[in-house]
């Protein structure tokens, strides 16, 4: 039994190890997100999430400060089964090692916005002058180093909603073009990969394609000032719809020539109580699947506007909200197009299938929008040249305890459920992937080879291999 339960222990372990280097990232390719690894599309299918609101992000915490809290909720998100979460505010300066490494292991993407309510970690939408400076960029900047790290991050949204009305769109146009450039600049000259860098919409029919064609578009003299991928906030499923009564129809041929992914960045109208989430169904089927990739649902805390699937109570502890369970079982339903699936379909639809391929030229002006301000050049040239500097970030060993809350979980009527859950290890260990084991331990130890001498590399693998093989047997 001792023998037994010290084995398991021993394969969870190296599961753990493992897991960290396993996560494949995630590069865009064409209007689809794909596997780096192994180049299969890539569906988001995720929530939106900030515990306490972005005004909660201070000097000691933010929403990947807490392992307790990590744990609590990475358990949660297993048991919704995403793939995918959207945080809107953190602080750089703070650890975040072990909730990305645990996100990591759980098999967790993440999509992060760069900015805060905070002081100089945001630009005023009406002013924005006066907010893009140095001492900003700075704050993207380390961001984007500290993040820049984990193989789990998905990608990095320059904005959300800054340009929200037609004030805004008078001004704030260019200086989210400059950003989106200086971000990619900077990934360029100091991320170990190319992470995608986007913007997310509020979805207004006065810019829906004017800003997202602004933000697109080439200009020769600056390759890098154009987003990666556009996220489009929308709330115009409510209730009982169809793909053609909530206008899905619409939103998707506005985005059929776009030449980049396009995702839901928040979905879920809350106006029609409790909320069905039948939109699910149409995002991930042949209607959509072509040129939406899937979505983020607003979203996991419960606040005053009322669309969590979640709540606290003072002692930390969760309450799952029946929009939880809902979500869940109709999340349980969707189904990936297969990659074949996926291919064939652009192949249908010409527009779809020559989008990526036509760079669209900027022009000298878009309906709506006010882009003639200048910006001042060349504020960020130096920060770009010489990295800024943050806490080191890198994935790191979990125990079996940081892989349990410390918080209880209760369903809506008080009942505690998921006691002793764990965060789940999921890996690519099932099935073929196995096979895999020993080319991408190679690739991980290869790395750390400071740290690991080749023999006790290889006696690590081979244990670990003949343990997943009793362990699976077992099974
Ligand atoms: C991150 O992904 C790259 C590319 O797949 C891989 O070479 C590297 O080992 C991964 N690193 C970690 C820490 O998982
Ligand atoms: C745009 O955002 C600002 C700041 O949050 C807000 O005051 C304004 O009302 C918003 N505009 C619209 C049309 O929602």
């Amino acid at each position: 039994m001792l023998f037994k339960s010290s084995r398991i222990v021993l394969g969870i372990y190296l599961l753990i190890r493992y897991a960290c280097a396993f996560i494949h990232p995630i590069e865009v390719n064409g209007k689809q997100f794909v596997d780096s690894v192994t180049g299969e599309p890539f569906f988001i299918k995720g929530i939106d999430y900030q515990p306490g609101g972005s005004s909660s992000v201070n000097d000691n915490q933010d929403p990947l400060s807490d392992p307790g809290k990590c744990a609590r909720d990475i358990i949660l998100f297993q048991e919704l089964g995403i793939n995918t979460i959207r945080i809107y505010s953190i602080n750089p300066d703070l650890d975040h090692n072990v909730c990305m490494t645990m996100l990591a292991a759980a098999g967790i993407y993440l999509i992060l916005d760069v900015n805060s309510p905070l002081e100089n970690q945001h630009l005023n939408r009406y002013e924005p002058w006066t907010t893009y400076n140095e001492l900003y960029l700075r704050h993207v900047f380390k961001v984007i180093e500290q993040f820049s790290n984990y193989n789990n991050t998905l990608g990095f949204f320059a904005g959300n909603e800054v340009v929200n009305d037609s004030r805004s769109a008078k001004y704030s146009p260019p200086y989210l073009k400059a950003l989106v450039s200086d971000m990619k600049k900077y990934i360029h000259e100091n991320a170990p990969r190319a992470i995608p860098v986007g913007y997310s919409a509020v979805d207004d029919l006065h810019f829906r394609v004017s800003l997202s064609k602004y933000l697109e578009c080439h200009d020769p003299s600056n390759p890098y000032n154009e987003v990666d991928f556009y996220g489009v906030n929308s709330y115009q499923w409510c209730g009982k719809q169809t793909f053609v009564s909530s206008g899905y129809d619409k939103l998707v041929n506005a985005y059929r020539d776009y030449s980049k992914p396009v995702f839901f960045s928040e979905y879920g109208c809350n106006e029609v109580l409790p909320r069905q989430f039948e939109e699910v169904q149409a995002l991930y089927s042949s209607d959509m699947y072509t040129v939406f990739s899937g979505g983020l649902v607003y979203e996991f805390n419960q606040e005053a506007n009322n669309y969590g699937l979640i709540d606290t109570d003072a002692d930390g502890n969760a309450i799952l909200l029946p929009d939880f369970r809902t979500l869940q079982s109709v999340f349980k339903k969707v189904r990936f197009p297969s990659t074949l699936e996926v291919r064939q379909a652009i192949l249908k639809d010409n527009v779809v299938a020559m989008a990526p391929a036509v760079k669209s030229k900027c022009e000298s002006s878009y309906q709506n929008l006010d882009i003639s301000h200048p910006v001042a050049a060349n504020l960020a040239t130096n920060m770009i040249k010489s990295s800024v500097k943050v806490r080191e970030s890198k994935y790191v060993d979990l125990t079996l305890e940081q892989l349990k809350t410390p918080y209880k979980i209760f369903e809506s009527n008080g009942k505690e459920v998921l006691r002793n859950a764990r965060v789940d290890i999921v890996s690519n260990f099932d099935g073929e992937d196995l096979k895999n084991i020993r080319r991408l331990h190679k690739h991980r130890y290869r790395s750390e080879a400071s740290s690991y001498s080749k023999f006790s590399t290889l006696v690590l693998i081979t244990i670990g291999i003949i343990e997943l093989a009793f362990q699976l047997s077992v099974i």
